[in-house]
């Protein structure tokens, strides 16, 4: 049987993180209690058990682009296709066209998640490339005449210049 609710406890929300860092392991989860700290009256989390073990987890709120919900159901790879991701889908979309959205987005890194997403009436409206260097004994950079190279160590006053312009594109996103 599946049982999908929201995540409340100190126990549910470690279980979130659990099946958080099982299907993202190459992103940070938050902990639990910065988890509690991030809450927003928007933001629904929840977890999912098969037979009453745990199986899943979601995720489901306003997005950060404009007039977009944003939603995530999550499943461990061992309990995949039985239905959990579905109920969890069904949830999440529920809670945010109660936040009054007619679209929302979401991110997949892979051709089975793709499959579902499209199963589910998902359409593909962006992608990001991923490249990654191994960093070694680096050869020093060539510095363009009249340009100097400083640590920021060195020059702590520069810091005010160094702040991030624009936040990474999901991989792929569909609404
Ligand atoms: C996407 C995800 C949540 C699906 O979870 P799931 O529990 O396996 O999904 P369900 O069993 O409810 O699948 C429902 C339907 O989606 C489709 N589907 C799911 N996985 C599929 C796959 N690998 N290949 C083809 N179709 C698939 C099928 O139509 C399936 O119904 P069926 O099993 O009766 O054929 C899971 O793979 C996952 O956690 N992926 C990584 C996280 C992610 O990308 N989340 C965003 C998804 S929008």
């Amino acid at each position: 049987m599946i049982r999908v609710r929201p995540a409340e406890s100190d126990a549910d929300l470690e279980a979130w993180r659990r099946v958080r860092m099982t299907v993202v392991p190459n992103e940070r989860a938050p902990s639990a209690e910065e988890l509690r700290l991030l809450e927003t009256p928007d933001r629904l989390l929840l977890v999912a058990e098969l037979d009453a073990e745990l199986a899943g987890s979601g995720y489901a709120s306003r997005s950060e682009m404009a007039g977009l919900g944003s939603l995530a159901p999550r499943v461990l790879p061992e309990v995949r296709r039985r239905g959990v991701g579905a109920a969890l889908f069904e949830a999440l979309a529920e809670h945010v066209a109660a936040l009054g959205f007619a679209e929302a987005n979401t991110t997949i890194g892979d051709e089975e998640s793709l499959a579902f997403a499209k199963r589910f009436g998902w359409r593909e409206v962006d992608r990001q490339v991923e490249q990654v260097r191994t960093i070694g004994r680096e050869e020093p950079p060539h510095v363009p005449d009249g340009l100097e190279l400083v640590t920021l160590a060195a020059r702590p006053d520069l810091s005010q210049w160094c702040t991030r312009r624009s936040r990474p594109r999901p991989s792929r996103t569909s609404r």
